[in-house]
């Protein structure tokens, strides 16, 4: 039995940013072209070249936001390659990614079109390691600038007369590494330079995110603040969750023995300690937490599937990409004074997807379900909560067994997620509903569980890990009673 949770459904410490639930779509791989980008005359449902069944999914989990084209990817790219008659635009090659053929068929007006599909607010990543502070500057001359001007002009020839809102911009994507290889010192100097030209036009106001640190890197959060902080709005910080080495070998999607579970779990929580000291140092230098804190890029990292581009990141999702999601989601709430953003690594196809497809069929993974139950978080009151749970224990290692968020929606519904991260045990909970004024509420549940480790979904079989109704919750005497299954993510919500 649990030892003690307790919901203080009346004290709110901040507000979770929707953002925190965006996405990252980079040019990698089967993410933008078969994944968001199938082209007009494709027999694949689509508008304007966009695959319809992926913009109805992603605005079923009210996608607030969109990174985009990279990544590594965004320090090569070029934007003019990427506009105009498309018949004439560059092909290159996609050096990052695979060596393919990039032909720049989705470009800027692609991409705004598909935020406007989506109803997501573009957030564009700016080239810093390979492109110059004029080409930088243009790209928001044409986005945003509505007068007369060479790049206004160029974007109307180009079809697009009324210039776009875009709020958020990235200067420079892992200049420490793919993004030129920079210490952080001129980083920080090349940085103060890019960002001068990243100009407001008219009433449209761009929030400015700098290139942040890998990881632990702590001294570059030191240098960027130290040097930087009053010229930006935003410091990005990438990790990701790998439970083997990089290069060795990451580890299997969907073949984990219990120890790499455990590893995946442990090293899922590990966000938690790097925002907190990361924090700490933005603190030091922005103590009223104006700069947000954008984790920009996360998620699971694994082999590749076998037999498929070592370059394209194509990896399964299982149960337990879910729980590493849902492990995030926690913790980037305890944070959201600070976090602002975060973008999961990536939206299709890549990496740890919310959707697969293979022609034209299209899955919702684990991880999407987690996105579409934990949507009632989104811009919510994160309320105080207090737990102090069981162990799952792996040899002489424990971690909490059960972690535990809660939010208050504007309608005043209180929801509370819970992930049991144990493969075998029951978590057994009594929850103190503590500061309920209105008597006893109305609760439902939805749980998304699996009886196998390596549980996913195909192509043959896409609802094999899906929501379902959790059963046998008990309010009573302000206590609320529930057991979570083995591996699993619920959410419960109370209504008056
Ligand atoms: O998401 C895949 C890659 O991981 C990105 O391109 C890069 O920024 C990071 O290293």
């Amino acid at each position: 039995m649990t030892k003690q949770i307790i919901i203080n459904t009346d004290i709110e410490k901040s507000t979770i940013n929707k953002n925190i639930y965006g996405h990252f779509a980079e040019h990698l791989g089967r993410c933008i072209y078969e994944g968001f980008w199938v082209g007009e005359d494709s027999p694949i449902p689509n508008t304007n070249g966009i695959r319809n069944d992926v913009v109805e999914a992603l605005k079923n989990i009210n996608i607030p936001l969109l990174r985009w084209p990279g990544g590594c990817f965004a320090d090569e790219y070029h934007w003019k390659d990427g506009i105009g008659p498309r018949e004439g635009r560059k092909r290159m090659v996609n050096t990052h990614w695979g060596g393919v053929v990039e032909n720049n068929h989705f470009g800027t007006h692609e991409f705004m079109l598909l935020c406007d599909m989506l109803g997501a607010e573009p957030y564009i990543n700016g080239n810093v390691g390979s492109g110059t502070v004029l080409e930088m500057q243009e790209w928001i001359e044409y986005l945003t600038f509505e007068g007369e001007s060479p790049m206004s002009n160029l974007r109307k020839e180009n079809g697009r007369e009324e210039p776009w809102k875009v709020k958020y911009f990235g200067v420079g994507n892992e200049n420490w590494g793919c993004g030129g290889n920079m210490r952080p010192q001129y980083y920080s100097d090349l940085y103060r330079q890019f960002q001068t030209y990243v100009r407001n036009y008219g009433d449209n106001k761009l929030y400015k995110i700098a290139g942040g640190a890998n990881v632990d890197d702590y001294n570059w959060t030191e240098v960027l603040m130290r040097e930087s902080a009053p010229l930006m709005d935003g410091l990005s910080l990438h990790y990701y969750t790998i439970p083997g080495d990089f290069w060795e070998g990451k580890g299997s999607a969907t073949d984990p023995s219990e120890s790499e579970w455990f590893i995946t779990m442990q090293k899922a929580l590990h966000m938690d300690e790097l925002i907190t000291k990361h924090s700490t140092i933005m603190d030091k230098y922005d103590p009223d937490k104006r700069i947000g804190m954008i984790i920009d890029e996360w998620g699971t990292w694994f082999d590749v599937e076998p037999g498929t581009n070592p370059g394209f990141l194509y990896q399964q999702n299982t149960i337990r990409d879910a729980l590493v999601a849902g492990l995030h989601f926690h913790i980037f709430h305890e944070h959201s004074d600070r976090v602002h953003m975060t973008n999961i690594a990536q939206t299709i196809n890549v990496l740890q997807s919310v959707l697969l497809t293979e022609g034209e069929k299209m899955i919702l993974t684990p991880t999407y379900h987690v996105f579409e139950m934990f949507k009632v978080h989104q811009d919510a009151q994160f309320l105080s909560v207090s737990a102090d749970v069981q162990s799952y224990k792996m040899d002489e290692k424990e971690l909490p067994q059960v972690s535990v968020s809660a939010s208050k929606a504007a309608n005043g519904e209180v929801n509370i997620s819970l992930c049991n991260i144990d493969t075998k045990n029951d978590a057994p909970l009594s929850l103190q509903l503590r500061g309920l004024t209105e008597g006893e509420p109305k609760v439902t549940g939805r749980v998304l569980t699996a009886d196998k480790t390596n549980s996913h979904n195909t192509f043959d079989q896409p609802e094999n890990v899906s929501p379902k109704e959790l059963k046998n919750i008990n309010v009573s005497e302000g206590a609320l009673s529930v057991t979570l299954p083995p591996m699993s993510v619920s959410v419960i919500t109370l209504s008056n």
